[in-house]
């Protein structure tokens, strides 16, 4: 049966055999996904083992994703502008990198119904997790994307980076009451129990994302809530987007996301 394995440390909390499995179930595919902890100096000998094993292929998740770009023979534009990989495709000897996180962002947007095109984005946060979705979040033609992030010139470096005119980037303090159609919270704020600091009239009436999950709302979220945001959004739908679309790169068929984000949000997953 074809292998793919996800490697990370830590990984106990790693949804992604419970998604994979219930994928390779609805879409009829033979195939085994289980998790592994890698140590930290031993990610590299440990893929290429994996590789001789005959593997298929395989997700990287924290702390490796840009050392897994290292090893790669091949890389997608897309996961060349993330600087960063999550998705390992092993093909002819050959090591391909691919970045879906971007693309299972946008596909949970949209499964949210929430318009991207001539949209107007903020996005916050300047580091990996913004980089990663920055190009999937333009291919959707908005009208223009915002970055804001607590040290100004990361946002500015990003820009640089990618030399499209719909993107700008500014202080959290000059945003001042401005209106966006979307607010995505790429910031790790939410994991250490802080909000971005955006006015409260930034929030109302807008749609809010955040790509951090949990048990329950994340700060943001329940902050934004609260000042009358359109519709808050968790980055649940984000993690099984981006499992989607590693699954079709590996099988070449998409399957379908919204009964397995129902069954993880019913059950937990594990
Ligand atoms: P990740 O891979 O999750 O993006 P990262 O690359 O370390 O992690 O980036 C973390 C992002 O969250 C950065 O944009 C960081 O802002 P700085 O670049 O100014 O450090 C942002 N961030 C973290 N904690 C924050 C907070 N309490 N308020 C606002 N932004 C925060």
């Amino acid at each position: 049966m074809d292998q793919y394995r996800v490697f990370g440390n830590p990984i106990k909390q790693s949804r992604s055999p419970f998604i994979h499995q219930l994928f390779a179930k609805q879409t009829q595919q033979q195939l085994n996904y289980q998790s592994e902890y890698v140590e930290v100096e031993q990610f590299e000998e440990t893929i290429k083992s994996f590789i001789k094993s005959g593997a298929k292929g395989a997700n990287i998740t924290v702390p490796f994703k840009e050392r897994a770009m290292v090893l790669c023979d091949q890389l997608t534009e897309r996961a060349q502008l993330a600087g960063a990989v999550n998705t390992l495709t092993f093909v002819e000897g050959k090591i391909c990198g691919d970045n879906t996180d971007g693309e299972g962002l946008v596909k949970d947007l949209l499964n949210n119904n929430i318009p991207l095109k001539n949209s107007r984005i903020l996005l916050l946060g300047a580091g990996g997790a913004a980089k990663g979705v920055l190009l999937p979040l333009l291919a959707q033609a908005p009208e223009s994307i915002v970055i804001a992030n607590r040290t100004v010139s990361k946002a500015e470096d990003l820009i640089k980076k990618f030399k499209n005119d719909k993107l700008s980037a500014s202080e959290f303090d000059a945003l001042g009451e401005t209106k966006f159609s979307l607010i995505i919270n790429a910031t790790s704020a939410s994991l250490t129990g802080n909000v971005p600091p955006i006015t409260k009239e930034c929030v109302a009436n807008t749609y809010c994302y955040d790509m951090v999950y949990g048990q329950e709302l994340t700060p943001f979220l329940l902050w934004a809530k609260e000042h009358g945001a359109t519709k808050v959004i968790d980055g649940l739908g984000m993690l099984v987007g981006q499992a989607a679309e590693s699954f079709r790169v590996w099988r070449n068929v998409l399957p379908e996301i919204a009964p397995v984000l129902k069954q993880l949000r019913t059950k937990g997953g594990s």
